[in-house]
């Protein structure tokens, strides 16, 4: 049954929000937190009879920052369900706290592939993606276009390393060469230098991770450097929020969204966005949206019991009818879905096709799968 405070009336469901609040990912934060409320706001902002009550916490782009907001939403604020982070690294501080604590936590955006593999939790589930997942199909796509030699470039974090070593991992393995491999500090955006030693490599393209802020800088000084003409490729992270810049014309992207899916879903929720806010959804505001949906609809299969375990179980055998397409969870608690190939087109992001049909991550080292 659920917490009863007073004659009739429910406890709040407190839902604590880590996200960044400065930096290069501050934008990305802002569109989840816009998403989860969103959802929440469809259900008049009560969940089973219960109010919801949302904290803000600062996940400061990493993991110690991370996990001392975290301990602190649950402590001081005593919020019952955990969603962010942005940062892969911020992710490792909050799932830390996760799995010390037993609170259900959503991830979502990081992709640190540990968080739903070698560091699952039964309390931990992702709403959108593993960094292996949305790089590893790229391989193909890079050797279908017969760009066999590539040059690589990202920042040095768990995220940069992860997704660029995904792409590596499927692109050697069918033949193709990597010619140079640049990874840089993060947030550090003084690209041109590294643009020339790729350029010296003379690669057939090149593949990169930058998100944010660092994603429409670095778009920008690859199309003035000696590198413009020689097609970038990456996850969609780096054309999110970028595809009005001139220079992102032809980017070829994978990610598990896209803004022109044709279905009555997705045309929906970016109809609805856009009223909402005044600009156009990206694939964090899916996210948070698909983070409220997941929460909404385990409290009310649960009807609102603040008991864990029931949540989690609700939360484990959930459907998301996502504007991405519907999907479910694996046993490691990472969403089950298509990989999109996307190209910016005359300024618009345009759907190829499906670059890999409901890709499971293989969670290597999960104990719960
Ligand atoms: C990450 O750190 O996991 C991440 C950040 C921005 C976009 C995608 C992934």
């Amino acid at each position: 049954m659920p917490t009863r405070f007073a004659i009739g009336q429910q406890a709040r469901m407190g839902i604590g929000l880590l996200l960044p609040q400065s930096g290069t990912y501050a934008g990305l934060g802002h569109a989840i937190a816009n998403g989860l409320n969103m959802a929440l706001a469809k259900t008049g902002n009560r969940l089973a009879g219960r109010e919801i009550r949302l904290v803000v916490g600062d996940d400061g782009s990493n993991a110690a920052t991370a996990a001392a907001a975290a301990q602190h939403l649950i402590q001081a604020e005593k919020v019952d369900v955990l969603v962010g982070a942005v940062h892969s690294d911020s992710a490792q501080g909050m799932v830390k706290v996760a799995r010390d604590t037993g609170i259900p936590t959503i991830i979502a955006n990081a992709g640190w592939n540990a968080a739903t593999g070698a560091s699952c939790a039964s309390n931990v589930f992702r709403t959108s993606f593993s960094n292996w997942q949305v790089n590893w199909p790229m391989g193909k796509v890079a050797l279908d276009r017969n760009y066999r030699r590539v040059a690589t470039i990202t920042w040095r974090y768990t995220a940069g390393t992860e997704m660029i070593g995904a792409f590596e991992e499927n692109f050697t393995r069918l033949g193709g060469t990597i010619v140079q491999r640049i990874q840089m500090p993060f947030p550090q955006m003084d690209f041109a230098p590294h643009l020339a030693a790729l350029a010296a490599a003379q690669p057939d393209a090149v593949m990169a991770f930058f998100a944010g802020a660092g994603a429409r800088q670095f778009i920008t000084d690859y199309a003035a450097s000696a590198l413009k003409g020689v097609p970038l490729l990456g996850p969609g992270f780096l054309t999110e929020g970028a595809r009005d810049l001139p220079a992102a014309e032809g980017i070829l992207t994978t990610l598990h969204y896209a803004n022109g899916l044709d279905m009555p879903v997705n045309r929906h929720f970016r109809a609805q966005y856009s009223a909402a806010y005044g600009r156009s959804a990206d694939v964090y505001a899916v996210q948070g949206y698909d983070s409220g949906q997941l929460i909404a609809q385990a409290v009310e299969t649960v009807r609102g019991d603040t008991n864990r375990a029931a949540l989690i179980a609700a939360m484990e055998t959930a459907r998301i009818d996502s504007p991405r397409g519907s999907f479910v969870l694996s046993k490691a608690h990472n969403p089950v879905q298509d990989i999109y190939l996307r190209q910016i087109r005359n300024g618009e992001e345009i759907v190829l096709g499906i670059a890999q049909r409901a890709l499971a991550d293989p969670a290597p080292g999960c104990k719960v799968k």
